[in-house]
């Protein structure tokens, strides 16, 4: 993975699923080759294969699952992979696994060569997180997840209490306007996850508007 890094969080907005996530990733392409911002899109499972068909733009699996056999409706690391998954978030707050099993998921998707940005609720969260060495801990406080208040701005310790991790940290939840993207960057975030702002608003606009955050 490449720092500092744009991550949207596509969820299962309707606005970003299935023909609409195609139609959304060429509009963050083109916002991408205008800033040079390294944006990465995590989409559903089952539109991974045909959004990086279609795209230069890395996509990820927004959750893996590491256990093969009779289990209906898994999102198996390989299946993700075969897609042309370049990497995935993992414990997101909205599909958050035992540490255990997270420790497992992480090993296999080691082996498999698959980068994984692993979710973490706390700045004490994403210290134990840290331990299971993932490719980067992003920090979103889940109250704060859709509301469009940002950590930024509403809870900026929850950053700063976060960056000194030994591995890049980026933040996440609220993000809505440049500056709220500037003031991540500016205590020490590596990056950013977004969804409602850019996902739900005028697309390609609110893309462009928190690229520009990045600026140096
Ligand atoms: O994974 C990022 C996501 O949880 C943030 O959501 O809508 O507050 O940008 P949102």
């Amino acid at each position: 993975m490449r720092f500092p890094a744009f991550l949207v969080n596509c969820k299962a907005y309707p606005q970003a699923v299935g023909k609409n996530a195609v139609r959304f990733a060429k509009r963050a392409e083109r916002v991408a080759k205008r800033t040079g911002v390294k944006i990465i899109l995590c989409v559903q499972a089952a539109d991974i294969a045909h959004v990086a068909d279609n795209t230069s733009l890395p996509v990820f699996a927004q959750h893996v699952d590491v256990e093969p056999g009779a289990h209906t409706g898994n999102i198996e690391i390989e299946s993700v992979i075969a897609s042309g998954a370049k990497g995935t978030l993992l414990n997101h707050a909205e599909r958050q696994l035992p540490f255990a099993k997270l420790k497992e998921t992480i090993r296999v998707c080691k082996k498999m060569k698959l980068p994984v940005v692993l979710c973490a609720a706390t700045p004490s969260a994403a210290k134990k997180l840290a331990t299971l060495k993932p490719s980067a801990i992003a920090v979103e406080p889940p109250a704060l997840i859709g509301t469009g208040v940002s950590v930024s701005k509403a809870k900026p310790s929850v950053i700063t209490n976060s960056v000194s991790l030994p591995l890049p940290v980026l933040c996440g939840a609220g993000i809505s306007y440049r500056k709220d993207v500037e003031i991540a960057l500016s205590l020490g975030a590596q990056g950013i996850l977004v969804a409602s702002a850019v996902v739900l608003g005028s697309q390609e606009k609110m893309l462009e508007k928190l690229a520009q955050g990045f600026a140096k």
